[in-house]
């Protein structure tokens, strides 16, 4: 007769973890943890975890995705977005990682514009220009949140009052931007705002993607398919030169699924100005709350694929161009082009470009926009 205690033991040795990942026991949909503080302000970090196994971590500082963890072809599970293990090393070291950007996301000439007759002045952070909100942009302040369980997922709702007169901006501008992690694979993030004055804005996600898991060493061996004929050239400081240009026959064409570092390199001008590939890829001329699929990226390494769809116009491609090396989580290095943006968008300088779609939002509107992360893997 076997000894009753090898099957007892096998059993617990089963049980007390030698069991696969996927036999893990679920985590709970909602978690709220402490995660340090800034200037004083107590930060809330999130986990939303789906019934794929799918969790996305985020705090309501600056609404900022620190991680969120997709399958490979395998049902491996990878970060994919950079960020950091501690919210004390984003006001000093972060380039936009996953934040929502705004007032204005993306540039603004110079920091300036009008608006119903009367000039606005905001700051040059980015000489010549205004970036993503200025010195202090939405990025850097505390949101409200509110995990809740939802038909579609888990989520987040994160409110924030910006003052009129902040960075410059005319209006009080209420904002409720809802991060739900879709039992469809999906992050979907519905942006919602009102003002008390008219003003301008442009609130988008600037989450920084490698599929293959962050901190892999490049994102130039990612395929990028972007449905867009055209785009909108730049000058040397970034700053669309008004035209809308067909992306045929430049190295900007991504209707088909190209490689992403294929033609990074090539002698052309807009590459040159954007250091690489830091682009708005035009859909549409308007705000009108249509979806539209927008982009693909594949890892073939991983299989891992997202799909980007938004009822923006525009989606702004970016390449990692100014990351440098320096660490992020777990000590890992951010190397150039480590990452890409997809940021969607209206187009960047439309607050002086009268035929870009208009980002003006008047008292009595609301600005209601949606974008759609959805992950698979083959
Ligand atoms: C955006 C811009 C880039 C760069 C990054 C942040 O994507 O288009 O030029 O400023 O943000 O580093």
């Amino acid at each position: 007769m076997k000894p009753p205690t090898v099957t007892f033991c096998l059993a617990g040795l089963l049980a007390c973890g030698f069991a696969s990942a996927q036999d893990k026991p679920m985590d709970a949909p909602l978690k709220s943890e402490p995660f340090g503080e800034i200037d004083g302000h107590a930060v809330t970090l999130h986990t939303l975890t789906n019934k794929n196994r799918l969790q996305a971590r985020i705090m309501d500082y600056g609404g900022v995705v620190v991680s969120l963890r997709v399958p490979d072809r395998e049902g491996k599970l990878a970060d994919v977005v950079l960020g950091f293990d501690t919210v004390a090393e984003y006001p000093e070291k972060s380039q936009y990682f996953g934040c929502i950007t705004g007032r204005y996301a993306n540039r603004i000439a110079k920091g300036k514009f009008s608006l119903d007759g009367k000039e606005y002045t905001l700051a040059t952070n980015n000489e010549p220009n205004h970036l993503h909100g200025g010195v202090k942009g939405f990025n850097q302040y505390v949101w409200k949140g509110t995990a809740m369980e939802t038909a579609d997922g888990p989520a987040l709702k994160l409110v924030w009052s910006s003052p009129d007169g902040d960075e410059g901006y005319p209006g009080k501008l209420d904002c409720e931007v809802t991060y739900t992690l879709t039992q469809g694979n999906a992050l979907r993030i519905d942006y919602k705002a009102v003002t008390d004055k008219p003003t301008v804005l442009n609130l988008t996600n600037h989450s920084y993607w490698n599929l293959s898991g962050e901190g892999s060493a490049t994102v130039l061996d990612h395929e990028l398919t972007i449905l867009a004929d055209r785009y909108t050239p730049v000058d040397e400081t970034s700053i669309p030169t008004g035209e809308v240009a067909p992306v045929e026959g430049t190295p900007l064409d991504f209707r088909k699924p190209t490689v992403v570092g294929a033609r990074i390199g090539e002698d052309h001008g807009q590459l040159k100005n954007g250091l690489g590939y830091d682009h708005n890829y035009v859909f549409k001329n308007v705000r009108d709350g249509k979806m539209i699929h927008m982009a693909t990226l594949r890892d073939p390494k991983s299989g891992r694929i997202m799909d980007v769809d938004s009822t923006e116009p525009a989606i702004q491609f970016y390449t990692g161009n100014f990351l440098d090396g320096r660490t992020g989580k777990g000590g890992k290095p951010y190397a150039h082009r480590s990452a890409l943006c997809l940021e969607t968008q209206t187009f960047p300088d439309s607050p002086n470009r009268p035929s870009f779609p208009s980002p003006v939002l008047r008292p009595g509107q609301t600005y209601e926009t949606t974008t759609i992360y959805t992950f698979s893997a083959k």
